[in-house]
């Protein structure tokens, strides 16, 4: 069977608390089970993951490399900062997409720019906790196809 990891970033776990107004009311319990009702659809192993530490979200990248066919990531604000995740993302061979919860370019100009997206396959953003279910979808999509 084939394992898609789901990676979050700083300050996630706080999701459905932390600036509901921008996103929103679910947390990433709710996200999780979404996604993993979604994995056991498409017949994907599922290993959903979050840190608010960056040597950690790079750990996870490393292991990947053995034990995940592709990786779904919300680096949360290492997104505009990591060199570092950008570099692990490289070292990995199979699809990844990144989802962003708001609109990152509706937002500050500070929020515009992603490293991430350099690796990137796809780009969720502004789908709010929606665009993991979709991310997750399009990755099956994807591991078909490769
Ligand atoms: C975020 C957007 C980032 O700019 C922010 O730092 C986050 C969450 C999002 O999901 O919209 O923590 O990645």
């Amino acid at each position: 069977m084939q394992t898609v990891f789901i990676l979050n970033g700083p300050n996630l776990n706080l999701l459905g608390k932390r600036q509901p107004e921008i996103y929103g009311r679910e947390t990433l319990a709710d996200v999780e089970a979404a996604c993993r009702e979604l994995a056991d659809n498409f017949g994907l192993g599922l290993r959903f993951m979050q840190s608010n530490a960056e040597h950690q979200i790079i750990d996870w990248i490393h292991e990947a490399r053995e034990a995940a066919a592709g990786i779904i990531i919300n680096p949360g604000a290492f997104t505009h900062t990591s060199i570092a995740i950008l570099d692990a993302l490289n070292a990995f061979e199979g699809p990844v997409l990144e989802v962003h919860i708001s609109n990152v370019h509706k937002r500050e100009s500070f929020r515009h720019h992603s490293y991430v997206s350099l690796r990137a396959d796809g780009v969720m953003a502004g789908f709010g906790v929606e665009g993991y279910a979709l991310a997750t979808r399009r990755m099956a999509t994807l591991l078909r196809s490769g």
